[in-house]
């Protein structure tokens, strides 16, 4: 069997947004997908470890921010490489944020917003698969939505552990057949092509912010 075989697989890139308690959380995915055309249901693929699945096991409701291209890179930095348990993901320093039938959603150069209701969460090995009624659904912008092959390609960003679609052996993978010098961020993956050392002292990874040392050289 050929594991990246599913690579090929196409995704998008989306801001889950719920509450824990009153505090506003969540986390990136790229798993969202619409299963039913009639008073729709979407699903999402949750790790059980996210701190966000267990704020929605406990809201029942949580938002789907679409992102576009012209996302900031700050939003999936701080939604996809940090934890709610320790972070307060929403205290507005990285990014601004709404709150929509009173559920938080990335507020700028989004596609659009939904609102969803659980119906379901089953259990598959490391993940949750939720099924969700979709309650609202606003539109944003008409900028392009992210693919994750945008994220992969353009911003060169990577998945961590959590994300259903972590193969171990491609995190730190780009281009292939390429022979450009790598630097790779130990923090979040994000691969820089070329000689990293020439960049100024304060240079940080556009995707988690990291600064210069974080770096591995491939
Ligand atoms: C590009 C990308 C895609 C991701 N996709 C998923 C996903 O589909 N499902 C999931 O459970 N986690 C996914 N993650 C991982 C979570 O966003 C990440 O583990 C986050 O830190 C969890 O935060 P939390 O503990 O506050 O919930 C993804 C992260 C990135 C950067």
């Amino acid at each position: 069997m050929e594991l990246s075989v599913l690579w090929k697989l196409s995704y998008g890139m989306y801001a889950i947004g719920t509450l824990d308690g009153t505090r506003p959380t969540g986390c990136i995915v790229n798993t969202v997908a619409q299963i039913t055309s009639t008073n729709p249901v979407i699903a999402v693929s949750m790790n059980k470890n996210n701190f966000t699945y267990e704020a929605i096991k406990k809201t029942g409701r949580f938002t789907v921010s679409i992102l576009t291209e012209k996302t900031a890179p700050n939003v999936i930095a701080k939604l996809g490489f940090c934890s709610g348990r320790d972070t307060d993901k929403f205290d507005g320093k990285d990014f601004a944020w709404k709150a929509l039938d009173g559920l938080p959603v990335v507020k700028d150069n989004c596609a659009g917003h939904l609102v969803a209701e659980v119906l379901s969460m089953t259990e598959v090995e490391t993940h949750y698969i939720i099924l969700a009624r979709v309650k609202d659904a606003q539109p944003c912008t008409n900028f392009a939505p992210m693919t994750y092959k945008y994220y992969h390609e353009v911003i060169k960003g990577s998945a961590p552990k959590n994300a259903p679609t972590y193969q171990a052996s491609a995190a730190q993978k780009t281009t292939s057949g390429s022979t450009t010098e790598k630097w790779v961020c130990s923090i979040c993956g994000y691969v820089y092509e070329g000689d990293l050392t020439k960049e100024p002292a304060d240079w940080v990874c556009p995707i988690c912010k990291q600064p210069k040392s974080k770096f591995v050289k491939q």
